[in-house]
């Protein structure tokens, strides 16, 4: 494989229009889009498992984050989320009966080998999602399931995400049908949900005009909030981490809930929001956090869809809208605007986009 930028500036930005593809791709290894069904994961039987815990750094946890929200309501399985570093060290007293994940796009990030081992040593089953087959974890792990994203070359993660959501959608659906939480008619209905995503995802894509337009400005900030509620809030996790590693603003992704505990203390005309709310069920809860930061003056990038923007009723936002689509499956879409957000940011700043400051792609020692 020679890495190869095509007509793009940069790979970061190759590799986020890549998307549809590696999307529909990963999906089309896990679902079988004929029958309408996942493909029953080999060798983990989910009817015999009673909790699941993930591991993972960075990106890869987010990614974990969003399936947390999908495991536990598709599939009814608990789900512990972790980061590698704090679950290494944590002893914590893992189940007989239970799973662990962990999600690595390198596959040989040394925190998240440490963890694989630390399962390991306690019993645990371990299943890992990687980019690189032939990887330590991959290699450790008693199944690997691969995204097939092809070489990621920005250090700051984009389809190696979305296509690590791909393949733990895919699973919790699987999971779903095997614990008998969901039926033949909503597995399908799911399975077609899915399916729509690379469509989706190129709608997505057409904002970038957009976007560029709002990064002008957000390239002149210093701090940025990102908040978000259900799935939506490990995106705005996701997005302000992006933006802090390749732009270099400081970023912070909350828990729209969360506002009023805290980051609404910082709440000015110099502060932007970036509210990620597609139109589902805790959208209405979203849009009043929404109203708590406009009435102080802040300034608000709300990406939503067409009936999200005509419920919020909120002046003087800047609104980025996307089709409108199941909630199961927004995290995937609604990850590509703050992707975009951050890279033409970072692009206007003039930072070394693809190899930010003190950041590596793999990150093998402790
Ligand atoms: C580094 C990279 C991130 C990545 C994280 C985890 O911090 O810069 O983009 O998400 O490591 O890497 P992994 O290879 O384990 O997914």
């Amino acid at each position: 494989y020679i890495a190869d930028k095509g007509n793009h500036r940069h790979f970061m930005v190759k590799e986020i229009h890549e998307q549809p593809e590696v999307v529909g791709r990963t999906l089309g290894h896990y679902l079988d889009l004929v029958a309408s069904a996942a493909k029953a994961v080999d060798d983990i039987d989910f009817s015999r498992i009673d909790r699941l815990s993930i591991t993972a750094c960075g990106t890869a946890y987010y990614a974990g984050f969003v399936a947390k929200y999908w495991f536990e309501r598709i599939a009814r399985l608990p789900v512990d989320i972790d980061i590698a570093s704090e679950f290494r060290y944590r002893e914590q007293p893992l189940s007989k009966d239970g799973l662990s994940i962990v999600i690595s796009q390198s596959g040989e990030t040394a925190d998240t080998l440490a963890s694989l081992r630390y399962a390991k040593g306690q019993g645990q089953r371990i299943a890992a999602i990687v980019n690189v087959r032939e990887s330590t974890i991959a290699r450790e792990a008693d199944v690997m399931l691969p995204i097939l994203a092809g070489p990621e070359i920005g250090v700051a993660s984009t389809k190696a995400f979305t296509a690590q959501l791909a393949v733990l959608a895919a699973v919790a659906i699987a999971a779903g049908r095997a614990r008998g939480t969901i039926d033949a008619a909503e597995e399908a209905l799911l399975v077609r949900s899915f399916s729509e995503v690379p469509r989706l995802m190129h709608e997505a894509l057409r904002l970038e005009g957009q976007i560029e337009a709002l990064a002008r400005d957000l390239a002149k900030v210093k701090h940025c909030l990102y908040l978000g509620r259900g799935t939506s809030y490990p995106i705005a996790l996701e997005g302000a981490l992006k933006l802090k590693e390749i732009s270099y603003i400081h970023a912070e992704g909350y828990a729209a809930g969360e506002l009023k505990h805290g980051p609404i203390a910082l709440i000015d005309e110099e502060m932007p929001v970036v509210v990620i709310a597609p139109y589902d069920r805790v959208f209405e809860k979203t849009v009043s956090n929404m109203q708590e930061v406009a009435a102080r003056g802040g300034r608000i990038i709300l990406i939503t869809d067409r009936k999200g923007s005509e419920a919020a009723a909120i002046d003087a936002v800047e609104t980025l809208i996307l089709p409108e689509m199941p909630a199961a499956v927004t995290p995937l879409v609604y990850a590509i605007p703050v992707q975009l957000l951050a890279y033409h940011t970072a692009v206007f700043m003039g930072t070394d986009v693809d190899q930010p400051r003190n950041l590596a792609k793999s990150v093998t020692v402790e």
